[in-house]
């Protein structure tokens, strides 16, 4: 921003907020959650339970059962999630209403490989069952290592415990990675769908458990104004920026394989693309809402590899500090190779060929170790045709700009140009910010509670179908063949704390175009 920016902040009169709906509790059911020891159950799937509990979303016949190796006992898994809770609650732990949920907490000790697994975990069911009077409904969460998803539902399978009979339902929810490539994703789902409907599986991206990801739906489609201008004639293209501060930790092991491409784009951010480019669906049914988003996915052309060499920019950090933190090079993070040449950082140039779309880029640039966190889809608007202020060309006019910014501080900003006060003719640009926790407040949250909720509910818009997978993974494949095919010779090729690497900028030069600034 420069000196002459000022914010309008919007803080508009606004006298009662009205839910438009919800707050009514769940029906009843269990919850089992595979990789009840692992640390996605610690810091997520419990406190989101326990923030639904507090909100009084989770009915009284509800129950949560984890699954996992340690010889604990029921109690011993209370205890556990106790002592988690009180690092990571996101809310003020009650005894009433922690006292609450840890009654309904029950552990199955087993580990999946034992022929009696799956057995026991029955009879842990059905004791619920009577106890807690779940009604034989149950949601499998998949928090495990990726390679047991098609063995933990074929054994699920092989004891009864998906089929939906008697009026029960039984549904799964599985994490990410979906697959690591088309082919994967594509044996995965045949094999998933080999035992269960597609009804009966989540796809879960915790991406759409965001506030403001779920607001651009309603952004778009419940107002009037957005809408007539949110296409090809008034947009000039799209931004979206997905910046971390974190390097990758603790997680070589995974991510090394993996990297950036793999770990961010197909998934989280082709979600925010899909959302952003869709056509409005017929209601908001889960499948229509899932229509519009795989045919934006599908309007996106796969690159040729000379377009992958055009188009797309990969990065690795090297050292560097991060705010006042010294952060040392990917290179020698623990279990990462030290001639590695995974990507920590991808920018892309993509194309929605559509009537609403076509000749409109929409860049994308996701990284780790960069100078600061934040994740925003910037869409930026034509400028005017002809310019009637005398000294101003038209190049120097602010383009319009309505940024979303998705986190860390929710909300949606509109960018324009202003008379500066004077007696002489001066532009200045100017932003009016909404803020979510101006208006809402800001309410404690993982991102996990409304996808457990809608999970449970059965409603599965916010998870991704089997043709979405598959059409995200089709996208990315030319990056990965060629990638493959082409180490890149000079990682590292950016520094921790920086703006990511300057081949990233090349690719807007070209266009004429540069990237929203990063740094604050
Ligand atoms: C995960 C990735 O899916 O999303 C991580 O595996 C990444 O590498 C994380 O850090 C980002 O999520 P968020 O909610 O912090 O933006």
């Amino acid at each position: 921003m420069n000196e002459l920016t000022q914010a309008i902040t919007g803080k508009a009169a606004m006298s009662a907020v009205e839910p438009i709906a919800g707050g009514k509790p769940v029906g009843p059911g269990a919850l089992v959650i595979f990789g009840a020891g692992g640390d996605l159950t610690k810091r997520k799937l419990i406190p989101a339970l326990y923030n639904l509990v507090r909100e009084g979303l989770l009915h009284d016949d509800f129950a949560v059962i984890g699954f996992a190796r340690q010889p604990i006992g029921d109690d011993g898994y209370r205890a556990k999630l106790e002592a988690d809770m009180r690092e990571f609650a996101t809310s003020e732990l009650t005894p009433q209403q922690w006292g609450w949920l840890k009654e309904r907490v029950y552990y199955c000790q087993a580990d999946f490989n034992e022929p009696d697994a799956f057995q026991k975990l029955a009879a842990v069911l059905a004791r619920v069952e009577k106890e807690r009077g779940t009604r034989g409904n149950a949601l499998f969460y998949l928090a495990t290592a990726p390679e047991f998803f098609g063995e933990v539902v074929r054994k699920l399978s092989g004891a009864g415990l998906v089929q939906e009979t008697d009026g029960r339902w039984r549904r799964i929810i599985v994490e990410k990675p979906f697959g690591r490539d088309f082919e994967s994703a594509r044996a995965l789902n045949a094999e998933l769908r080999s035992i269960l409907d597609e009804r009966q599986i989540y796809r879960i991206d915790h991406y759409l458990g965001k506030e403001t990801v779920q607001n651009l739906m309603m952004f778009r489609f419940a107002n009037g104004i957005f809408e007539p201008i949110w296409n090809r004639r008034y947009v000039d293209h799209v931004q979206i920026t997905v910046a971390e501060t974190v390097g990758v930790e603790s997680r070589g092991d995974y991510y090394d394989k993996s990297g950036c491409l793999r770990d961010m784009v197909p998934n989280h951010i082709f979600q925010l693309i899909s959302l952003v480019a869709m056509e409005p669906p017929i209601s908001f049914e889960a499948d229509a809402v899932r229509d519009e988003q795989t045919k934006v996915l599908r309007a996106m052309p796969p690159m040729t590899p000379e377009e992958v060499l055009q188009r797309t920019v990969r990065g690795q950090y090297g050292e560097g500090q991060v705010g006042t933190k010294e952060v040392p090079a990917y290179r020698a993070t623990p279990k990462v190779r030290p001639d590695s040449r995974t990507e920590t950082y991808v920018a892309m140039k993509l194309n929605i060929d559509n009537w609403r779309w076509t000749g409109v880029p929409f860049y994308l640039r996701v990284g780790k170790a960069m100078a600061r966190r934040y994740t925003e889809i910037a869409i930026t608007f034509k400028r005017p045709p002809y310019t009637l202020f005398r000294d101003t060309p038209i190049d120097k006019l602010t383009p319009n700009q309505i940024v979303i910014n998705v986190q860390p501080d929710e909300g949606i900003s509109l960018v324009f140009g202003a008379k500066v006060p004077g007696a002489t003719v001066r532009l200045g640009r100017v932003q009016m910010d909404f803020r979510y926790a101006d208006h809402f407040g800001s309410t404690p949250s993982t991102g996990y509670e409304r996808l457990l909720y809608d999970a449970m509910a059965g409603d599965a818009t916010l998870f991704q179908r089997a043709d979405m997978v598959e059409a995200s993974w089709k996208v990315v494949a030319p990056l990965l063949d060629v990638w493959q095919s082409l180490p890149p010779r000079n990682f590292p090729n950016y520094a921790a704390g920086s703006a990511g690497p300057k081949e990233a900028d090349e690719l807007l030069a070209k266009d004429q175009r540069s990237w929203r600034p990063v740094e604050a």
